[in-house]
């Protein structure tokens, strides 16, 4: 996959790489916050080093050809309200998301989803974006759904989502190929 570009603007967003300056944004607007990251698979933050850590691996992420991060800001105001990942895997590109909780139910993720995952199917050697989400996690499922993604199945024991358990999770695999669902995006 070739590098994905730098900035998206949909209706309501814009997406950009994060930048060190990020860090506290980020750590008061989803990523300490227990109900955010229910079924993520990383810890809540519980300092900014956590967060500077986060904004390391998405700076190695850009030099290094992914995984590619943006946060998602509002065009409106400014204000970051969440982020999302593409990782490249050969002809597939798996997607990964996070919004801040006063940010939710409003289709904002929805937006971006859409927007990245329409880029990665316009590339000539990306067939497959795909993603997985906890059984329990319904928004996200359905984020995926109106992103034109198809449930595939079941993957039992397939994540561990510290924040829910010890024990692996059963997921819902996604995906959207080439071929299906390109009109369903708005
Ligand atoms: C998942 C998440 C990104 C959704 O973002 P969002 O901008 O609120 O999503 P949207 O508004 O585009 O769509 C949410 C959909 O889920 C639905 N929904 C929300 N909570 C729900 C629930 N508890 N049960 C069923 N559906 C639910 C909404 O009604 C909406 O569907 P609709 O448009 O058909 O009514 C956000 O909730 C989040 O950040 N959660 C925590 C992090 C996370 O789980 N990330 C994904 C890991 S796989």
């Amino acid at each position: 996959m070739t590098t994905p570009p730098e900035r998206f603007e949909t209706e309501r967003l814009q997406l950009r790489p994060p930048v060190t300056e990020d860090a506290a944004a980020i750590f008061a607007t989803y990523a300490r916050d227990p109900e955010v990251t229910r079924y993520v698979t990383w810890r809540p933050h519980t300092r900014t080093a956590d967060t500077l850590e986060f904004l390391r691996y998405c700076a190695e992420g850009w030099a290094k050809n992914g995984p590619f991060n943006w946060v998602i800001t509002l065009r409106e105001s400014g204000h970051l309200v969440g982020a999302i990942e593409l990782r490249p895997q050969g002809h597939r590109v798996e997607l990964g998301y996070v919004l801040g909780r006063g940010y939710w139910g409003r289709g904002l993720m929805t937006e971006a989803a859409c927007a990245v995952t329409r880029w990665a199917l316009a590339q000539p050697d990306v067939y497959r974006v795909w993603a997985v989400c906890d059984v329990a996690n319904r928004a996200s499922a359905r984020v995926l759904e109106k992103a034109g993604m198809q449930r595939e199945g079941l993957l039992r024991g397939w994540s561990l989502h510290p924040n829910a358990g010890d024990t692996p999770r059963d997921c819902w695999c996604y995906a959207r190929v080439k071929e299906a669902g390109v009109a369903r995006c708005p």
